[in-house]
């Protein structure tokens, strides 16, 4: 592969000349107590670091800064960490959603306006995997993402707990008198027992595997536990890396192709991973001018089989799939679904970085005939009442579902189904439908995870665990049910989920991938004459950006003025 001299470094512009300028650039680093012996004519590494006291999941993230930091001077580069916003899950309201495209923004921008040559990525929790990968695939440097990892097993009294869904598993048993609030508590005790994210297969497991199929991550590295000491030797794995690559040039552009989005496609498919992570491939593949549409991940779903046997679709959790062999151990098992002549950050393809593969535990990483389904975990419908597409996870749902007519049970916005939901009154039984309206990329705002609509008090006492439930939110990839997610377009703009109405039948068919609200037209027709636009959510700040410009859930949610592969003018230096 070609190699570059230090003079083509783009670093060399802010440090290797001579002018009033450079010299500026080379008195300030030497404030910091570097002598030129430390960075001149070395690449200069970004570490972009997504560490917040309010993000428990990247808690280890100052020491692992440090332990990437250690390869890249091992391999003769000079690494300079920045900071970025972090998007901590279990806090930011209403929801991390809203900041996605922000954080993206922010690691481009640092990217474009620093003196750096290569870039490490540190993220995990859900939304800074894509964003930092979007941010970094339009600044087109070279990239290697270091994922946060997930944390250990829960536990309660020797009973194994699955972050998220365990959660909203033992708050029904909670609400109908199955267990003790002191059971409660002590749930509340050990279902975070360390640092890193959630473990399950969630949202932040999914989009590292899927990044990591991309070819962005280094092998295996998705599937390490953040408290596993293979962590920080993968991170500083990580740190001598990029500077070879840096010497390379090997760059997202050469990495990133529609070949290495369906390998991620098919990742997604075959580990039961989040619905999310469909919005945030979607918005990836829009930075690296790949076009793909909603179509393509049910076509891929139909032909990959779910073969990792973790939660919410199976049974393990993700330190069991590290133990049975990690994503490289899965995705060997399917290589003729893979395009294995792709290229990753490692300079090989992917089939070579999976030529030492070994799965160690056939019932975390089921054999093909014996997989969960022989279909991906998550579809597409489409129909009268999702004319742009909705999902749903039919991994993690009652199967007697697939298929269900029934009528609606209307909310107008969350405010009204936290009001009326446990309401003893509530004209709702097993076979209604539950319409949540006003949840999306615009009318939540930013598309909060409240797609897993909980189930009616009164029923959850006569056993019902799950319902046909539709919006036009998302949910968490750590939740389950027969939930009908990303509605598009969205109701808060009009899509035809507005003009649905309590009583109305609606027909959900998974097999023949539709979703229909049995309206007649003329009854449509008349509902949309009288229907007003709900007034904006802001009037000012950064939402009034985001909703000017945020695409809907079937094109990725990203901003319209940030799509594309067109290339963004360096900065002059004066
Ligand atoms: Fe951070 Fe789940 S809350 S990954």
């Amino acid at each position: 592969m070609a190699s570059k001299t230090p003079e083509e470094l783009r670093s060399h512009r802010w440090f290797g000349v001579k002018d009033l300028r450079s010299f500026g650039h080379r008195s300030r680093i030497k404030q910091v107590g570097f002598a030129s012996e430390d960075y001149a004519g070395k690449p200069v590494i970004a570490i972009v670091n997504t560490w917040s006291d309010l993000n428990p999941c990247h808690a280890h993230f100052k020491v692992r800064a440090d332990e990437v930091k250690r390869g890249v001077w091992q391999a003769g580069g000079f690494p300079v960490e920045l900071p970025a916003m972090s998007l901590g899950e279990p806090f930011m309201k209403p929801t991390t959603m809203l900041y996605r495209n922000f954080l993206a923004m922010e690691t481009e921008e640092l990217l474009r306006s620093n003196p750096v040559d290569g870039v490490v990525l540190m993220g995990g929790c859900d939304k800074t995997v894509p964003a930092m990968v979007m941010g970094a695939t339009s600044m087109n440097i070279p990239t290697i993402f270091v994922p946060a990892g997930p944390m250990l097993r829960g536990n309660w009294r020797g009973n194994v707990l699955g972050s998220g869904s365990d959660t909203w598993k033992y708050w029904a048993e909670l609400k109908v008198g199955n267990i003790t609030e002191q059971d409660w508590e002590d749930i509340e005790n050990g279902i975070a027992r360390s640092f890193g994210t959630c473990m399950t297969m969630g949202t932040a497991s999914t989009v590292a595997s899927m990044v990591e199929a991309l070819g962005l991550i280094l092998p295996n590295a998705s599937s390490i536990p953040a408290a596993d000491s293979a962590h920080p030797r993968m991170a500083s794995m990580a740190g001598r890396r990029i500077v070879e690559m840096v010497w390379e040039d090997l760059k997202p552009s050469d990495i990133l192709t529609e070949k290495s989005f369906e390998n991620a496609i098919t990742t997604i498919m075959a580990i039961g991973g989040s619905t999310n992570a469909i919005i945030h491939l979607l918005a990836m593949a829009g930075r690296a001018g790949i076009p793909l549409g909603l179509d393509r991940f049910d076509a891929i779903s139909s032909r990959t089989p779910l073969i990792c046997n973790l939660r919410p679709s199976g049974r393990y959790l993700m330190e069991d799939l590290w133990y049975a062999g990690g994503l490289k151990a899965l995705l060997s098992r399917m290589t003729d679904l893979l395009h294995t002549d792709q290229m990753t950050v490692t300079g090989r393809t992917l089939g070579e970085n999976l030529a030492d593969a070994h799965v160690s535990n056939d019932d975390v990483i089921l054999p093909r005939d014996k997989a969960l389904s022989q279909q991906g975990g998550v579809v597409v419908v489409r129909g009268s009442l999702a004319p742009d597409g909705a999902v749903i996870k039919q991994s993690a749902m009652e199967k007697r579902f697939l298929t269900h007519t029934g009528k609606a049970v209307v909310f107008a916005d969350y405010n009204d189904m936290a009001a009326r939901i446990d309401d003893p009154d509530l004209d709702v039984t097993a076979d209604s439908v539950l319409v949540l309206k006003n949840a999306g990329p615009l009318g939540g705002p930013g598309m909060p995870e409240w797609g897993m609509l909980p189930i009616p008090k009164k029923l959850l006492a006569q056993g019902v665990r799950d319902m046909v439930r539709i919006s036009d939110a998302r949910m968490s990839g750590t939740s389950y049910g027969s939930c009908v997610l990303h509605v598009a377009p969205e109701s808060y703009v009009g899509g035809p989920l507005a003009f649905v109405e309590t009583g109305d039948l609606i027909a959900l068919d998974v097999p023949n991938r539709r979703l229909d609200l049995l309206v007649a037209d003329d009854v449509l027709a008349a509902r949309k004459a009288a229907w007003t636009p709900p007034p904006p959510r802001y009037v000012r700040g950064w939402g009034v950006l985001h909703s000017d410009s945020v695409t809907q859930a079937d094109k990725g949610c990203d901003y319209a003025f940030l799509e594309g592969n067109a290339p963004t003018a360096e900065p002059e230096i004066h």
